[in-house]
């Protein structure tokens, strides 16, 4: 069966700005996200402590953060290192994520790591996050194709899947990084993760659009029993350090099928497409998302 509700994790303003050419002010962004938990989303991803020159987009994360105490919403935010959780922290972050690979690959392209020294480094910030009292998202990339390495064995993702997990991770999002997963492979892998021992209860997932074929994966992870998707307004995103990794899914169509469905999502659909409008004349192109486009009349 199908759930009676469905959690939200919106990621427009961390996966969808992280990609964009242009860097978008800072006054801008917080607009965005105040717009967001405006239209009902509880989970807003705000922006990564990374490494600046890695993502010149988000350098401006402790700018941002103070813009947006007054916010209704949860704010995760993306750490990958200590001194990422030094500087989040500082802020009075209570919601991190870290972001480790399925695939070597991609660990390094995206990390400078191998997957060993990517947990390696995951370890005290996952250990220290907890201790102040902060929840832990664990992303995995590449959970069902790597632009380099090709298809990924579910058996490969489902192990590393449990590492990140024993870390103690309180959640673990599947990244379809570059969008090539069809809904059968999203079942395999769900099924490979309880054979792990990981939880469905504990599971999101990212799927990007490239193909297609993310709402069709949404489904078939809702019918495996996962409650919590992740999607960007509008549709904006990708992954600068992942070739052929284009926007993800646009939450519009996630809650315009959620809607049809019958399953509470909280969101308003016209004050989200409003807002991706919005954002979509700030970035000067328009929203690449069909229910944007359809409720919008583009
Ligand atoms: P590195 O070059 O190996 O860094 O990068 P390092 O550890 O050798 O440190 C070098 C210098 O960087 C040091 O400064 C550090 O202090 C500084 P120095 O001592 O030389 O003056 N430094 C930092 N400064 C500020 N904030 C930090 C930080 N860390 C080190 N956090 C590193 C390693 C992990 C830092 C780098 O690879 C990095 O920042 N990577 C981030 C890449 C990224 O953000 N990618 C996009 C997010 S993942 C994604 O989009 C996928 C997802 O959506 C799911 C999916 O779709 O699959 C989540
Ligand atoms: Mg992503």
């Amino acid at each position: 069966g199908l759930p009676a509700r469905v959690r939200i994790h919106e990621v427009g303003a961390r996966d969808g700005l992280q990609n964009e050419k242009t860097t978008v002010p800072t006054a801008v962004k917080a607009e965005f996200i105040h717009r967001l938990a405006a239209a009902g989303l509880g989970t807003i991803e705000a922006t990564s402590f990374v490494h600046p020159k890695w993502v010149p987009q988000l350098a401006d994360a402790a700018e941002l953060m103070p813009l947006l105490a007054d916010v209704d919403a949860h704010l995760p935010v993306l750490v990958p290192n200590e001194r990422g959780l030094d500087r989040a922290l500082a802020l009075g972050v209570t919601e991190i994520a870290v972001f480790g690979s399925a695939t070597e690959s991609f660990a390094k392209a995206n990390l400078n790591r191998t997957v060993d020294e990517s947990l390696a480094m995951f370890e005290p910030v996952v250990a220290r996050a907890r201790e102040a009292g902060a929840t832990v998202r664990g992303y995995l990339s590449m959970c069902f194709g790597d632009p380099w390495e090709g298809p990924v064995p579910v058996e490969q993702v489902a192990a590393v899947a449990r590492r990140l997990y024993d870390l103690g991770c309180t959640e673990l999002s599947l990244g379809d990084t570059i969008g090539v997963a069809t809904p059968g492979h999203v079942t395999a892998l769900l099924a490979a993760l309880v054979e792990q021992g990981v939880p469905t209860d504990r599971l999101a997932v990212h799927f990007h659009d490239t193909y297609g074929q993310a709402l069709s994966n949404t489904l078939a992870a809702l019918q495996r029993g996962v409650t919590v998707v992740d999607a960007s307004a509008g549709g904006l995103g990708g992954c600068p350090y992942a070739k052929s990794a284009t926007g993800n899914l646009a939450t519009e169509d996630l809650v315009w099928m959620l809607n049809g469905l019958g399953i509470d999502t909280g969101v308003d659909l016209d004050r989200l497409t409003a807002t991706s409008v919005w954002m979509a004349e700030q970035l000067g192109r328009p929203s690449p998302s069909r229910t944007v486009r359809a409720l919008s009349h583009q």
